[in-house]
């Protein structure tokens, strides 16, 4: 790995950050299950020098946002939150998509209001591609949004290729939120694209997420493979090749917990060799 921080809308962040998806409750929904713990492993992961994490005001909903106001307010000048509109939850936990111009506008308000910004550093344009919302307005709201000041930087996350080019040939992007990991190249080409535009690339699901019943990364036999032969889990193996793929990939693995935490934290040494990177391109490949 080269550097250890990259550009984001202008503020220079940690490449390793932090996802607080996995703080509220079971599915994302609700309190967690210890409120303690997930206020620990917020401060630690700021008290260890992340300067980047990623939120919702749809995370409980608002649970996520409200531990990190917790957590972290008054919040360290160096501090980069970046959070996602274009969804929210229903009673009972469901996912709804929020992609209407209005709504983005509801979604920016709510996160200004329970992290107590005055403006969000980055907003990401979550993508939930719905038959009567045109992307390129989606777009003109967050443009609209962010010459009032309320965001600092738009940000794009689960579009395509095509959307990507569409935005970018509109406005400037920020970074680029897909999922993406050693063991899901469904996104190569946008990769691709915003290593060559030097736009920053955040991939979710770096660890295969708390949602797949297998999970693909952590039981993968190639990456336990390197991980024995360099001392390392396969966790941390799976972050490493994020970071070795290219300077513009920012992490922000989801943790509750403050031993993940501190394996997490701690990729940014962690040397890959080309032997273990073939292994590892394997991986997605088979
Ligand atoms: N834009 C979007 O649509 C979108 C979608 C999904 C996620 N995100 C963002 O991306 C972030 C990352 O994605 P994610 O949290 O869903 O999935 P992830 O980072 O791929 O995986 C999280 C899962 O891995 C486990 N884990 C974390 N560190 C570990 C370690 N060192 N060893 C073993 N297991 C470990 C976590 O469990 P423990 O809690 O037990 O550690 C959790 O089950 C999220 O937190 C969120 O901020 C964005």
């Amino acid at each position: 790995m080269k550097g250890d921080t990259c550009s984001l809308a202008g503020y220079t962040v940690r490449r390793v950050g932090f996802g607080a998806m996995q703080l509220p409750g079971s599915g994302v929904f609700g309190p967690p299950r210890d409120h303690g713990r997930a206020i620990a492993v917020l401060r630690r992961a700021v008290e260890a020098g992340v300067n980047h994490i990623d939120t919702a005001q749809f995370y409980g909903p608002k649970v996520a946002n409200e531990l990190i106001h917790e957590a972290l307010f008054p919040y360290p000048g160096d501090l980069v939150l970046v959070t996602k509109v274009g969804a929210a939850r229903d009673e009972r936990g469901g996912w709804a998509p929020a992609q209407r111009p209005g709504e983005l506008r509801t979604g920016v308000e709510a996160n200004l209001r329970s992290l107590e910004l005055d403006q969000i550093p980055v907003v990401n344009l979550r993508r939930l591609p719905t038959a009567d919302v045109e992307f390129g307005d989606q777009v003109d709201a967050m443009v609209e949004m962010r010459n009032e000041g309320v965001i600092g930087g738009i940000g794009l996350s689960n579009v395509t290729l095509d959307e990507y080019q569409a935005a970018r040939a509109r406005t400037e992007i920020a970074c680029v939120q897909n999922a993406f990991s050693v063991a899901d190249r469904s996104g190569q080409g946008l990769f691709d694209a915003c290593k060559q535009d030097g736009v920053p690339f955040v991939p979710f699901f770096p660890l295969g997420s708390a949602f797949a019943p297998d999970n693909p990364i952590l039981g993968a036999a190639a990456v336990r493979d390197v991980g024995a032969r360099i001392g390392a889990t396969p966790a941390q193996v799976a972050l490493a090749w994020l970071l070795h793929l290219a300077d513009n990939v920012l992490l922000i693995p989801g943790t509750s917990s403050l031993q993940h935490l501190e394996e997490n934290l701690s990729v940014g040494s962690l040397e890959l060799d080309d032997e273990a990177m073939a292994a590892l391109d394997r991986v997605g490949s088979s």
